[in-house]
Protein backbone atom coordinates (compact mmCIF):
# COMPACT_ATOMS: atom_id res chain seq x y z
CA UNK A 1 0.00 0.00 0.00
CA UNK A 2 1.27 3.40 -0.71
CA UNK A 3 0.38 6.96 0.95
CA UNK A 4 -0.75 10.12 -0.76
CA UNK A 5 1.13 12.81 -1.18
CA UNK A 6 0.36 16.55 -2.33
CA UNK A 7 2.77 17.06 -4.87
CA UNK A 8 1.88 20.37 -5.71
CA UNK A 9 -0.41 22.92 -5.53
CA UNK A 10 -2.17 25.71 -7.23
CA UNK A 11 -4.54 28.62 -6.18
CA UNK A 12 -6.44 31.26 -8.20
CA UNK A 13 -8.79 34.39 -7.08
CA UNK A 14 -10.38 36.94 -9.05
CA UNK A 15 -9.01 40.46 -9.67
CA UNK A 16 -11.32 42.05 -8.55
CA UNK A 17 -11.36 42.85 -5.02
CA UNK A 18 -15.13 44.01 -3.94
CA UNK A 19 -14.45 45.67 0.09
CA UNK A 20 -17.09 45.38 2.97
CA UNK A 21 -17.69 49.61 1.94
CA UNK A 22 -18.63 48.52 -1.72
CA UNK A 23 -21.05 46.19 -0.40
CA UNK A 24 -22.63 48.84 1.31
CA UNK A 25 -23.78 50.60 -2.19
CA UNK A 26 -26.96 48.38 -2.45
CA UNK A 27 -26.70 46.36 1.27
CA UNK A 28 -27.82 47.86 4.32
CA UNK A 29 -24.62 46.64 6.07
CA UNK A 30 -21.16 48.32 7.71
CA UNK A 31 -17.73 47.56 7.41
CA UNK A 32 -17.73 47.30 11.41
CA UNK A 33 -20.56 44.80 11.32
CA UNK A 34 -18.74 42.66 9.18
CA UNK A 35 -15.40 42.62 10.13
CA UNK A 36 -16.87 42.25 13.84
CA UNK A 37 -18.94 39.12 13.27
CA UNK A 38 -16.70 37.70 10.53
CA UNK A 39 -13.07 39.27 10.60
CA UNK A 40 -13.80 39.91 6.74
CA UNK A 41 -12.06 43.27 4.89
CA UNK A 42 -13.05 42.16 1.49
CA UNK A 43 -13.33 38.94 -1.20
CA UNK A 44 -13.22 39.01 -5.22
CA UNK A 45 -15.86 38.42 -7.61
CA UNK A 46 -15.25 35.99 -10.79
CA UNK A 47 -15.71 38.21 -13.87
CA UNK A 48 -20.05 37.47 -14.49
CA UNK A 49 -19.64 36.12 -17.72
CA UNK A 50 -15.68 35.48 -18.78
CA UNK A 51 -15.00 33.62 -15.57
CA UNK A 52 -17.16 30.42 -14.19
CA UNK A 53 -16.29 28.47 -11.22
CA UNK A 54 -14.20 25.66 -13.88
CA UNK A 55 -12.33 28.44 -15.66
CA UNK A 56 -11.21 29.64 -12.32
CA UNK A 57 -10.53 26.01 -11.01
CA UNK A 58 -8.48 25.15 -14.58
CA UNK A 59 -5.99 28.09 -13.20
CA UNK A 60 -5.32 26.83 -9.93
CA UNK A 61 -4.91 23.30 -11.55
CA UNK A 62 -2.58 24.97 -14.53
CA UNK A 63 -0.50 25.87 -11.57
CA UNK A 64 -0.52 23.03 -9.52
CA UNK A 65 0.08 20.32 -12.40
CA UNK A 66 3.37 22.95 -12.86
CA UNK A 67 4.55 22.57 -9.17
CA UNK A 68 3.87 18.95 -9.36
CA UNK A 69 6.19 18.36 -12.65
CA UNK A 70 3.40 17.02 -14.52
CA UNK A 71 1.11 18.01 -17.80
CA UNK A 72 -2.56 17.76 -17.93
CA UNK A 73 -1.78 14.19 -20.27
CA UNK A 74 -0.05 12.86 -17.22
CA UNK A 75 -3.62 13.06 -15.05
CA UNK A 76 -5.52 9.68 -14.69
CA UNK A 77 -8.38 11.00 -12.56
CA UNK A 78 -9.93 14.59 -11.69
CA UNK A 79 -12.12 15.43 -8.54
CA UNK A 80 -14.17 18.43 -8.33
CA UNK A 81 -15.50 19.75 -5.27
CA UNK A 82 -18.17 23.01 -5.41
CA UNK A 83 -21.38 23.83 -4.22
CA UNK A 84 -21.25 26.41 -6.99
CA UNK A 85 -21.21 24.51 -10.63
CA UNK A 86 -21.40 25.79 -13.88
CA UNK A 87 -24.34 23.69 -14.78
CA UNK A 88 -26.91 22.07 -12.63
CA UNK A 89 -25.53 18.73 -14.89
CA UNK A 90 -23.08 17.71 -15.93
CA UNK A 91 -20.81 18.74 -13.12
CA UNK A 92 -17.15 20.35 -13.60
CA UNK A 93 -15.18 17.59 -13.61
CA UNK A 94 -15.78 16.60 -17.26
CA UNK A 95 -15.70 20.43 -18.37
CA UNK A 96 -12.26 20.48 -16.43
CA UNK A 97 -11.30 16.99 -18.86
CA UNK A 98 -12.47 19.05 -21.70
CA UNK A 99 -10.62 22.42 -20.91
CA UNK A 100 -7.60 21.24 -20.30
CA UNK A 101 -7.38 18.54 -23.08
CA UNK A 102 -6.94 15.26 -21.25
CA UNK A 103 -7.41 11.80 -21.63
CA UNK A 104 -10.45 9.82 -21.27
CA UNK A 105 -10.31 9.45 -17.55
CA UNK A 106 -12.73 9.68 -15.01
CA UNK A 107 -14.02 12.60 -13.65
CA UNK A 108 -16.00 13.33 -10.04
CA UNK A 109 -17.75 15.80 -8.68
CA UNK A 110 -18.23 16.07 -5.20
CA UNK A 111 -21.44 17.59 -3.75
CA UNK A 112 -20.33 18.77 0.54
CA UNK A 113 -19.82 22.11 0.38
CA UNK A 114 -17.42 23.49 2.97
CA UNK A 115 -16.30 20.21 3.50
CA UNK A 116 -16.09 18.73 0.10
CA UNK A 117 -12.33 19.47 0.01
CA UNK A 118 -11.80 16.99 3.00
CA UNK A 119 -13.73 14.45 1.45
CA UNK A 120 -12.59 14.93 -2.09
CA UNK A 121 -8.62 14.26 -0.27
CA UNK A 122 -10.44 11.33 1.75
CA UNK A 123 -11.66 9.59 -1.88
CA UNK A 124 -8.44 10.11 -3.50
CA UNK A 125 -6.61 9.12 -0.72
CA UNK A 126 -8.18 5.37 -1.13
CA UNK A 127 -7.71 5.75 -5.02
CA UNK A 128 -3.95 6.25 -4.75
CA UNK A 129 -3.37 3.70 -1.28
CA UNK A 130 -5.07 0.98 -3.88
CA UNK A 131 -2.50 1.61 -6.27
CA UNK A 132 -5.19 2.67 -8.91
CA UNK A 133 -4.16 5.72 -10.07
CA UNK A 134 -0.67 8.24 -9.40
CA UNK A 135 -1.68 11.46 -10.78
CA UNK A 136 -5.23 12.88 -9.30
CA UNK A 137 -6.04 16.06 -9.76
CA UNK A 138 -8.74 17.61 -6.67
CA UNK A 139 -9.76 20.95 -8.22
CA UNK A 140 -12.15 22.91 -5.62
CA UNK A 141 -13.53 26.25 -7.16
CA UNK A 142 -17.11 28.48 -6.70
CA UNK A 143 -18.03 31.53 -7.91
CA UNK A 144 -20.96 32.59 -5.11
CA UNK A 145 -20.78 35.76 -6.39
CA UNK A 146 -23.29 34.55 -9.17
CA UNK A 147 -25.93 33.26 -6.85
CA UNK A 148 -26.20 35.54 -3.67
CA UNK A 149 -29.32 37.84 -2.88
CA UNK A 150 -27.42 41.15 -2.57
CA UNK A 151 -30.18 43.01 -1.25
CA UNK A 152 -30.67 43.62 2.68
CA UNK A 153 -33.00 40.35 2.80
CA UNK A 154 -29.80 38.45 2.15
CA UNK A 155 -27.39 40.38 3.74
CA UNK A 156 -26.70 37.59 6.60
CA UNK A 157 -25.45 35.52 4.29
CA UNK A 158 -24.67 37.41 1.07
CA UNK A 159 -21.96 39.65 3.13
CA UNK A 160 -19.46 36.32 3.94
CA UNK A 161 -19.20 34.83 0.69
CA UNK A 162 -16.31 34.81 -2.09
CA UNK A 163 -14.78 33.56 -5.27
CA UNK A 164 -11.83 31.56 -5.66
CA UNK A 165 -10.53 28.29 -6.55
CA UNK A 166 -7.49 25.73 -5.35
CA UNK A 167 -6.14 22.62 -7.02
CA UNK A 168 -4.19 19.74 -5.57
CA UNK A 169 -2.26 17.17 -7.34
CA UNK A 170 -2.21 13.97 -5.51
CA UNK A 171 0.38 10.85 -5.95
CA UNK A 172 1.96 7.88 -4.05
CA UNK A 173 4.56 8.02 -1.83
CA UNK A 174 6.36 5.63 0.45
CA UNK A 175 7.13 8.84 2.98
CA UNK A 176 4.32 8.94 5.45
CA UNK A 177 1.80 11.78 3.44
CA UNK A 178 -1.88 11.72 4.26
CA UNK A 179 -1.76 9.82 7.87
CA UNK A 180 -5.94 9.59 7.94
CA UNK A 181 -9.17 11.60 7.06
CA UNK A 182 -12.22 11.53 9.35
CA UNK A 183 -15.55 12.12 7.25
CA UNK A 184 -19.10 12.93 9.29
CA UNK A 185 -22.89 14.18 7.95
CA UNK A 186 -25.90 14.79 10.48
CA UNK A 187 -28.78 15.35 8.28
CA UNK A 188 -31.13 16.50 11.00
CA UNK A 189 -30.55 20.40 10.34
CA UNK A 190 -29.87 20.49 6.23
CA UNK A 191 -32.30 23.31 5.75
CA UNK A 192 -30.15 25.40 8.26
CA UNK A 193 -27.57 26.07 5.74
CA UNK A 194 -29.00 25.39 2.00
CA UNK A 195 -29.84 26.70 -1.16
CA UNK A 196 -33.31 24.50 -1.77
CA UNK A 197 -34.27 25.60 -5.36
CA UNK A 198 -33.58 24.97 -8.10
CA UNK A 199 -34.05 21.50 -6.82
CA UNK A 200 -36.80 18.38 -7.20
CA UNK A 201 -38.35 18.40 -3.82
CA UNK A 202 -41.56 20.59 -4.22
CA UNK A 203 -41.32 21.45 -1.19
CA UNK A 204 -41.06 17.75 0.62
CA UNK A 205 -38.98 18.69 2.92
CA UNK A 206 -39.45 22.46 3.40
CA UNK A 207 -43.17 22.21 4.40
CA UNK A 208 -42.15 21.13 7.89
CA UNK A 209 -39.02 23.54 8.40
CA UNK A 210 -39.93 26.26 6.42
CA UNK A 211 -43.47 27.11 6.50
CA UNK A 212 -43.26 30.76 4.54
CA UNK A 213 -42.01 28.56 1.13
CA UNK A 214 -44.18 29.58 -1.61
CA UNK A 215 -45.08 25.88 -3.20
CA UNK A 216 -43.84 25.46 -7.43
CA UNK A 217 -47.44 24.83 -8.86
CA UNK A 218 -47.68 22.43 -11.40
CA UNK A 219 -46.12 23.07 -15.10
CA UNK A 220 -43.20 24.96 -13.69
CA UNK A 221 -41.29 22.23 -12.47
CA UNK A 222 -38.16 24.57 -10.94
CA UNK A 223 -38.99 27.83 -9.99
CA UNK A 224 -42.52 29.83 -10.66
CA UNK A 225 -42.20 34.06 -10.59
CA UNK A 226 -44.01 33.93 -7.25
CA UNK A 227 -40.62 31.85 -5.98
CA UNK A 228 -38.26 33.97 -7.56
CA UNK A 229 -39.94 37.17 -5.65
CA UNK A 230 -40.31 35.21 -2.44
CA UNK A 231 -36.36 35.00 -3.25
CA UNK A 232 -36.17 31.37 -3.01
CA UNK A 233 -33.99 30.76 -5.98
CA UNK A 234 -31.05 32.22 -2.77
CA UNK A 235 -29.21 30.30 0.01
CA UNK A 236 -30.88 30.34 3.28
CA UNK A 237 -28.73 30.47 6.62
CA UNK A 238 -29.88 30.46 10.31
CA UNK A 239 -26.22 31.72 11.11
CA UNK A 240 -25.87 30.81 15.32
CA UNK A 241 -27.38 27.57 15.01
CA UNK A 242 -24.27 27.05 12.29
CA UNK A 243 -22.36 29.04 14.70
CA UNK A 244 -23.13 26.94 17.39
CA UNK A 245 -22.62 23.20 15.87
CA UNK A 246 -19.54 24.37 13.71
CA UNK A 247 -17.91 25.17 17.11
CA UNK A 248 -18.40 21.83 18.72
CA UNK A 249 -17.74 19.63 15.58
CA UNK A 250 -14.66 21.19 14.69
CA UNK A 251 -12.32 20.19 17.82
CA UNK A 252 -14.27 17.28 18.41
CA UNK A 253 -13.08 15.83 14.89
CA UNK A 254 -9.38 17.58 14.42
CA UNK A 255 -9.38 15.86 18.15
CA UNK A 256 -10.20 12.56 16.67
CA UNK A 257 -7.75 12.96 14.03
CA UNK A 258 -4.85 13.35 16.24
CA UNK A 259 -6.07 10.27 18.61
CA UNK A 260 -5.81 8.54 15.97
CA UNK A 261 -2.83 8.86 15.36
CA UNK A 262 -1.23 9.68 18.68
CA UNK A 263 -0.95 13.01 18.35
CA UNK A 264 -1.44 16.13 20.69
CA UNK A 265 -2.43 19.48 19.66
CA UNK A 266 1.09 20.74 20.69
CA UNK A 267 2.41 18.33 18.00
CA UNK A 268 0.63 20.26 15.21
CA UNK A 269 3.00 22.56 12.88
CA UNK A 270 0.09 24.33 11.12
CA UNK A 271 -3.86 23.97 11.39
CA UNK A 272 -6.15 25.19 8.53
CA UNK A 273 -9.37 25.15 9.43
CA UNK A 274 -12.30 26.16 6.73
CA UNK A 275 -12.27 29.98 6.45
CA UNK A 276 -16.09 29.61 7.62
CA UNK A 277 -15.89 32.75 9.85
CA UNK A 278 -13.39 34.17 11.37
CA UNK A 279 -15.06 33.83 15.10
CA UNK A 280 -15.26 30.10 14.59
CA UNK A 281 -11.39 29.71 13.61
CA UNK A 282 -10.80 32.04 16.75
CA UNK A 283 -12.84 29.66 19.38
CA UNK A 284 -11.68 26.26 17.59
CA UNK A 285 -8.34 28.05 18.16
CA UNK A 286 -8.80 28.84 21.84
CA UNK A 287 -10.79 25.84 22.52
CA UNK A 288 -7.18 23.78 21.78
CA UNK A 289 -5.37 26.23 23.02
CA UNK A 290 -3.25 26.40 20.00
CA UNK A 291 -0.62 29.20 19.39
CA UNK A 292 -1.39 31.64 16.95
CA UNK A 293 1.98 30.23 14.75
CA UNK A 294 0.30 27.13 14.70
CA UNK A 295 -3.26 28.42 13.04
CA UNK A 296 -3.51 29.89 9.32
CA UNK A 297 -6.49 32.20 8.36
CA UNK A 298 -6.84 34.03 5.26
CA UNK A 299 -10.85 34.65 5.29
CA UNK A 300 -9.88 38.36 6.13
CA UNK A 301 -8.76 38.72 2.32
CA UNK A 302 -11.03 36.49 0.27
CA UNK A 303 -14.48 35.75 2.76
CA UNK A 304 -15.44 32.04 2.57
CA UNK A 305 -14.68 30.70 -0.41
CA UNK A 306 -16.55 26.99 0.63
CA UNK A 307 -14.65 24.45 -0.97
CA UNK A 308 -12.29 26.23 -2.07
CA UNK A 309 -11.01 27.93 1.22
CA UNK A 310 -8.93 25.19 2.49
CA UNK A 311 -6.83 24.68 -0.69
CA UNK A 312 -6.49 28.52 -0.52
CA UNK A 313 -5.51 28.70 2.41
CA UNK A 314 -2.83 25.41 2.37
CA UNK A 315 -1.49 27.46 -0.94
CA UNK A 316 -0.87 30.87 0.60
CA UNK A 317 0.97 29.14 4.01
CA UNK A 318 3.17 27.28 1.30
CA UNK A 319 3.85 30.08 -0.81
CA UNK A 320 5.00 32.07 2.55
CA UNK A 321 7.01 29.16 3.64
CA UNK A 322 4.65 28.56 7.16
CA UNK A 323 5.04 24.77 5.80
CA UNK A 324 7.85 22.62 5.47
CA UNK A 325 8.57 19.08 4.55
CA UNK A 326 7.92 16.89 7.56
CA UNK A 327 5.13 19.74 9.46
CA UNK A 328 2.57 18.26 10.48
CA UNK A 329 -0.35 19.72 9.11
CA UNK A 330 -4.19 19.46 10.06
CA UNK A 331 -7.10 20.27 7.86
CA UNK A 332 -10.19 20.50 9.52
CA UNK A 333 -13.55 21.69 7.94
CA UNK A 334 -17.13 21.86 8.69
CA UNK A 335 -20.53 23.09 7.26
CA UNK A 336 -23.65 22.81 5.34
CA UNK A 337 -25.26 19.09 5.27
CA UNK A 338 -24.26 19.05 8.39
CA UNK A 339 -21.27 17.55 7.24
CA UNK A 340 -17.41 17.91 8.75
CA UNK A 341 -14.45 16.15 8.53
CA UNK A 342 -10.68 16.26 9.25
CA UNK A 343 -7.40 15.48 7.23
CA UNK A 344 -3.89 14.95 8.65
CA UNK A 345 -0.56 14.95 6.80
CA UNK A 346 2.75 14.68 7.00
CA UNK A 347 4.24 17.57 4.61
N1 LIG B 1 -25.04 43.79 8.26
C1 LIG B 1 -25.69 44.39 9.25
N2 LIG B 1 -26.58 43.74 10.02
C2 LIG B 1 -26.84 42.46 9.76
C3 LIG B 1 -26.18 41.77 8.71
C4 LIG B 1 -25.26 42.49 7.94
N3 LIG B 1 -24.58 41.92 6.93
N4 LIG B 1 -26.63 40.50 8.71
C5 LIG B 1 -27.52 40.38 9.70
N5 LIG B 1 -27.65 41.58 10.33
C6 LIG B 1 -28.51 41.90 11.44
C7 LIG B 1 -29.72 41.01 11.53
O1 LIG B 1 -30.73 41.47 10.69
C8 LIG B 1 -30.07 41.11 12.99
O2 LIG B 1 -30.77 42.32 13.17
P1 LIG B 1 -31.97 42.41 14.24
O3 LIG B 1 -31.33 42.11 15.57
O4 LIG B 1 -32.42 43.82 14.10
O5 LIG B 1 -32.97 41.39 13.81
C9 LIG B 1 -28.71 41.25 13.66
O6 LIG B 1 -27.80 41.66 12.65
C10 LIG B 1 -28.24 39.96 14.29
O7 LIG B 1 -28.47 38.90 13.36
P2 LIG B 1 -27.89 37.48 13.57
O8 LIG B 1 -28.13 36.63 12.36
O9 LIG B 1 -28.34 36.97 14.90
O10 LIG B 1 -26.37 37.88 13.62
P3 LIG B 1 -25.19 37.17 14.29
O11 LIG B 1 -24.64 38.03 15.33
O12 LIG B 1 -25.49 35.75 14.63
O13 LIG B 1 -24.16 37.18 13.08
C11 LIG B 1 -23.40 35.63 11.42
C12 LIG B 1 -24.50 36.58 11.84
C13 LIG B 1 -22.14 36.45 11.16
C14 LIG B 1 -23.81 34.95 10.16
C15 LIG B 1 -23.14 34.65 12.58
O14 LIG B 1 -24.34 34.04 12.97
C16 LIG B 1 -22.18 33.60 12.21
O15 LIG B 1 -21.01 33.86 12.12
N6 LIG B 1 -22.66 32.37 12.05
C17 LIG B 1 -21.85 31.30 11.58
C18 LIG B 1 -22.26 31.03 10.22
C19 LIG B 1 -21.12 31.01 9.27
O16 LIG B 1 -19.99 31.23 9.56
N7 LIG B 1 -21.49 30.72 8.07
C20 LIG B 1 -20.54 30.64 7.05
C21 LIG B 1 -20.99 29.65 6.07
S1 LIG B 1 -21.15 28.10 6.78
C22 LIG B 1 -19.69 27.50 6.88
O17 LIG B 1 -18.85 27.78 6.09
C23 LIG B 1 -19.47 26.63 8.01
Amino acid sequence: MFNTKIAGIGMYVPENIVTNNDLTEYIETSDAWIQERTGIQERRYAHRTEETTTTMGVKAAEIALQRAGITAQDVDFIIFATLSPDYYFPGCGVLVQRAMKMKEIGALDIRNQCSGFIYALSVADQFIKTGMYKNILLVASEKHSFGLDFSTRGRNISVIFGDGAGAVVLQPTEAPGILSTHLHSDGESAEILAMPNPGTHANHWLKEKLANFVEAPRGEMFMSHEMLENGQNFPIMDGPAVFKKAIVKFPEVIAEALEKNNFKTTDIDLLIPHQANLRIAQFVQQKLQLKDEQVFNNIEKYGNTTAASIPIALCEAWEAGKIKEGDLVCLAAFGSGFTWGSALLKW
